[in-house]
């Protein structure tokens, strides 16, 4: 974790966002994960922090909680102290005195207290919505509130607050992203030297998830790593490497801290690709190109999406595959059946940096989204600005149910040549991801170098 003034620094911050939004008392609730149990209490998956209460209070410890009173900016912790059955089985930890230094609370309180403090509170209770069924319940006993009705009670000014902090990144903070773009490019360097023929899928992400451990922290979501790249998130590994055929690594590490990298990877098994991978592969790096070339404060993520769509368009028409005018085509969204998602999201203590705070804020600044097939998937398309960590990841897949069922219906016929897709079933799926920083004037891609040109993918697998 960071230094305890970051900590006070980033809720004193809070609080003044608040103020500014007409919310000058109340009290914050930020409820810690706990632990989560695979198949019985004992045995739960690896701990990871609520990125919410890792921003603010900084401590990557389970069963932990936090409150701001917004009226007088005093924050206060609510930890247990360590037992003796705790110290035998999981080892001497910090005393609560010592965590409330940490974060640099003015006050510390039994972990038991929180939902009573809750409860008797005379303030209103501000809280984000909750994602786990447990912080659902505990809330719902702190508000006296049926638990299928919490989320729908989480505060819009503090989710609005809390965006507009935590998507503008520290610059302690984009070190840590580039530090786990580092190690991202290291699982995607590891994997590309272990894949050849006969090796399988399973092989491949526990290669990338070796690295990512190593690095000292943990994956930031569950790889790709897949001979089928055209299932956009196919989380099986069941499947071995074909000559000839594509092998699609989505992966990415984050660091001890929590911050995410998030890089997709498509390269031959075979060390060549052939000219209809070459062909594929070189529309989706300049359709990534497109985008990133658009990217500086003021300009709405959408216009990348839709200049890396229009390149995408645009060679999909130069193998014959798609055809009329790019712009109408993509305007019409006929791009979709080959490019059905959206260029990127907003990267940081998560993957998908905030996205339990809704997407409407998080990616839209509470306009309407769209409901047409592929920008519907846009999870980003609001103004950027200078810190904020965005992802560039166009791809193109042939997904055969999806073109069969555009072909029956004959959807956008007048742009799509069905009969020449139907030939290009078996390329897959390509993606290229890269990790983007928005500067004062532009956009610069994070990370050490990771040159993903045709002939340095081929060079990779020599
Ligand atoms: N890893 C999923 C994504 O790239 O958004
Ligand atoms: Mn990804
Ligand atoms: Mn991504």
């Amino acid at each position: 974790m960071f230094e305890p003034s970051v900590y006070e620094g980033r809720r004193r911050a809070l609080v003044s966002l608040l103020a500014g939004r007409g919310a000058g008392s109340g009290l914050v609730a930020f409820t810690g994960n706990r632990e989560s149990p695979m198949n019985y209490a004992d045995n739960a998956y690896r701990f990871r922090q609520d990125s919410c209460f890792l921003y603010y209070f900084g401590i990557a410890e389970p069963d932990l909680a936090g409150t701001l009173d917004l009226a007088t900016g005093r924050a206060t912790l609510y930890a247990n102290e360590l037992t003796m059955d705790d110290l035998v089985w999981t080892g001497p930890r910090p005393c609560v005195d010592d965590y409330k230094a940490l974060c640099a609370a003015y006050s510390a309180a039994p972990r038991t207290r929180y939902v009573v403090d809750l409860s008797a509170s005379k303030e209103p209770i501000l809280f984000v919505p909750p994602y786990r069924a447990e912080t659902v319940l505990e809330l719902s006993r702190a508000l006296d509130l049926a638990p299928d009705r919490v989320a729908a009670a989480g505060s819009v000014p503090l989710i609005q607050a809390v965006v507009a902090q935590r998507e503008l990144k520290e610059a302690r903070e984009v070190a840590q992203i580039e530090e786990a773009v580092d190690t991202t490019i290291a699982m995607h360097r590891a994997v590309i030297a272990a894949a050849q023929p006969g090796v399988t899928e399973a092989r491949l992400m526990a290669e990338a998830y070796r690295v990512a451990y190593a690095g000292g922290g943990m994956p930031s979501f569950p790889a790709i790593a897949t001979t089928k790249g055209s299932v956009l998130h196919n989380h099986g590994y069941p499947g071995s490497l074909s000559a000839g055929g594509l092998f699609l690594l989505d992966a990415g590490a984050e660091t001890a801290a929590g911050y995410a990298g998030d890089l997709t990877s498509t390269f031959p098994v075979s060390r060549t690709y052939t000219d209809r991978q070459k062909a594929i592969y070189q529309i989706v790096l300049d359709a990534g190109a497109a985008g990133a070339s658009l990217m500086k404060p003021g300009t709405p993520f959408r216009e990348a999406h839709l200049a890396a769509a229009r390149t995408i368009a645009a060679g999909l028409k130069s193998l014959g595959i798609m055809h009329g005018d790019v712009d109408e085509a993509v305007a019409a969204g006929a791009h979709a059946c080959f490019f059905p998602h959206g260029l990127g999201h907003q990267l940081g203590l998560d993957v998908h940096d905030m996205e339990n705070l809704g997407e409407v804020w998080v990616g839209y600044d509470g306009e309407p989204k769209s409901t047409m097939f592929g920008l519907k998937s846009l999870r980003m398309a609001k103004p950027l600005k200078a810190g904020m960590v965005m992802t560039v990841e166009p791809g193109i897949y042939f997904i055969e149910g999806l073109i069969a069922a555009w072909k029956a219906e004959k959807r956008h016929a007048s742009f799509i040549d069905y009969a020449e897709a139907g030939r290009w079933l078996d390329l897959g799926g390509v993606r290229n991801e890269e990790d983007w920083l928005v500067t004062a004037d532009g956009a610069r891609r994070l990370g050490g170098a990771f040159d993903k040109s045709v002939a340095a993918m081929e060079g990779y697998r020599a």
